[in-house]
């Protein structure tokens, strides 16, 4: 009785011990983490005039085209003045986008233009209807 109870031990180690081995074998190799998912871009929502919109022409256009100074006579610190460069609904045809693309109008800021990304916030801002918002 005592024998057998150590043998069935003994055994019950072997097994587990191959199991375990198994066990290690049989782990599926590390998943790399996946990276293939696209990322939510900013204009899944429509900008605004004042989050969005007049933050960007306060840091790159109203220190030329504000109410001191205004290049070429445009203002863009306030939005009825800004209305006077945009065609609401209509990105492409607005000298604001114009501008700061370089197509169809002078590049603005001068020389250097604005990074894709705020293009496309004023874009879409336009494209939703350019609201005082
Ligand atoms: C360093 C000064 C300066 C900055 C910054 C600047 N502008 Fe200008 N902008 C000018 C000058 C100067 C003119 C007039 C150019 C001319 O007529 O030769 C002008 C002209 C314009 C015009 C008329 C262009 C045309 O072809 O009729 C628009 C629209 C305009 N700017 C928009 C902007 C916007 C939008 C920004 C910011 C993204 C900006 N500007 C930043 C100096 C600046």
């Amino acid at each position: 009785m005592r024998s057998r109870l150590g043998l069935a031990l003994v055994f019950a180690g072997i097994v587990g011990l191959c199991g375990s081995v198994g066990g290690l074998n049989a782990r599926p190799a590390p998943v790399a983490p996946d990276e293939s998912k696209p990322s939510t871009t900013a204009d899944e929502k429509v900008p605004t005039f004042k989050a969005d919109v007049m933050p960007i022409l306060k840091t790159s256009c109203v220190g030329c085209h504000g109410a001191g100074k205004k290049k070429g006579g445009v203002d863009v610190s306030s939005y009825e003045s800004v209305m006077k460069t945009v065609k609401a609904n209509d990105a492409d045809k607005s000298k604001l986008v114009k501008s700061v693309l370089g197509q169809g109008a002078k590049l603005m800021p001068p020389k250097n233009g604005l990074p894709e990304a705020q293009v496309a916030i004023l874009k879409a801002w336009i494209a939703a209807g350019a609201k005082n918002d």
